[in-house]
């Protein structure tokens, strides 16, 4: 087993290898059969690595392997627990990597990691939720998944004997966000406003995780069902940071890209699915959805691809949260749309403009945009909205009202 070597597995097939060059700097190497399975273009892996002949090293690799990990201080607490250099993706995902998000698992072995399912308790579940942000793992074990994010997450498997531990690559199926204990929180509440708007997501049609509210001790977190799990097997995903090629620092568009990044996707892997103008109709849809519910957090890390042999379709919508009305410091919607990303300033006219720029017709946009927020509107009947949502749901009302035009 080299140090330097990472298999690179999807659906427990061998797709190819990670080398850390002399220079630290890893370099990727697509393997034979999956070539010959594939066949050389096939974009089965992340839209920006499509399968080749060529050694890839430089951003690309770079930036696939970064949008793996976890951001910020997250990250940071796995590099001191791991004894891995701060920044030093490679040797961070030699630990971590054996669940990612989607498909893909990176291991050191050079079978592809099985794992297996260690039962817990629920005191000890409610242990680890309680020692969040401090990530910790049960006894005798080790943290070996990865996620994108800066908030502390704990991923876990649902079985019909409770919760497990997913150890060794084995696949979880759940993500549970406490509410964070810092008294400084800019969005108090955070987990709650999140099931709400997952929930409101669904009742207006537009695909979202599912979610619960739980209480582990004295921590209430909601609980995400994994999208990219489905009884034991695993869906691929990748989010759009990683298929337009951009670091996870750069998640939040700048106002000056062209073209921009809604229309990257629309135009990129859009065209790579199984019909195009659903790709787009759904696009706009959750675009139009995150407008609404003033989602000041909708970054290119906050909207995923899945891909089922090479075709591409929009996620369902995670991590949505109405921030901008809890907070009005959270105005960047994240994303430009027809140049513009302040939320006071993104109007129908932007959207339709930006739909256009995808090359959806005048009245296909009209339709999705209105229907979406028509449906907003009476999932705000549907959907219960809790007292301290109430002056955020209101918001939201009038936004969708300017949106059904
Ligand atoms: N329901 C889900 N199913 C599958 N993957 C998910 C789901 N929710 C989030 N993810 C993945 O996990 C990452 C982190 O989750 P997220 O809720 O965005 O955390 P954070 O609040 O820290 O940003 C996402 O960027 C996405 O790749
Ligand atoms: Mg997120």
């Amino acid at each position: 087993m080299s140090q330097d070597i990472l298999n690179l597995w999807l659906h427990d097939e061998h797709v190819g290898e990670v080398e850390r060059l002399r220079s630290g700097r890893p370099r990727l190497r697509f393997a034979a059969e999956a070539r010959a399975r594939w066949g050389d273009g096939a974009r089965v892996l992340s839209y920006s690595l499509p399968l080749g002949p060529k050694r890839i090293d430089g951003p690309a690799i770079e930036t696939y392997l970064e949008n793996l990990l976890p951001e910020g201080a997250l990250r940071a607490q796995l590099e001191r627990q791991n004894g891995v250099r701060p920044g030093d993706a490679f040797g961070l995902l030699r630990h971590i990597g054996y669940e990612c998000a989607g498909a893909v698992q990176l291991t050191p072995e050079s079978a592809p990691p099985t794992g297996h399912l260690k039962p817990l308790p629920d005191d000890e579940v409610i242990g680890l939720v309680e020692d969040l942000p401090t990530l910790s793992a049960p006894e005798g074990e080790a943290i070996t998944a990865s996620l994108g994010g800066v908030q502390s997450k704990l991923l876990l498997t649902r079985t019909e004997a409770g919760w497990a531990w997913p150890a060794a690559g084995a696949p979880s199926t759940h993500i549970i966000k406490p509410e964070p204990i810092e008294p400084s929180a800019p969005i108090p509440r955070i987990v709650e406003f999140e099931h709400w708007s997952l929930e409101l997501a669904r009742a207006a049609g537009v695909p979202g995780a599912k979610s619960t509210l739980e209480r582990f001790g004295d921590r209430l977190a909601i609980v995400v069902e994994r999208y990219d799990r489905a009884r034991g097997d695993r869906l691929h995903q990748e989010d759009f940071a990683q298929a337009l090629g951009i670091r996870p620092l750069e998640k939040y568009e700048s106002s000056y890209e062209e073209p921009g990044r809604l229309r990257r996707v629309a135009i990129g892997p859009g065209l790579e699915s199984a019909d195009p103008g659903l790709f787009r109709d759904a696009l706009l849809r959750l675009v139009t959805f995150n407008l609404i519910i003033g989602n000041g957090d909708a970054h290119a890390k906050n909207y995923s691809l899945l891909l089922r042999d090479g075709l591409f379709s929009i996620a369902p919508a995670y991590d949505v949260a109405p921030v901008f009305y809890v907070n009005p410091r959270f105005s960047d919607f994240g994303m430009s749309v027809a140049g513009q990303r302040g939320l006071r300033h993104i109007t129908l006219d932007h959207l339709m403009r930006e739909a256009a720029s995808w090359g959806m017709s005048e009245d296909g946009a009209r339709t999705e945009i209105r229907n979406v927020a028509t449906s907003v509107q009476s999932a705000l009947v549907e959907v219960e909205v809790p007292e301290f949502v109430a002056p955020v749901a209101e918001q939201v009302r009038a936004a969708a009202a300017r949106f059904a035009g």
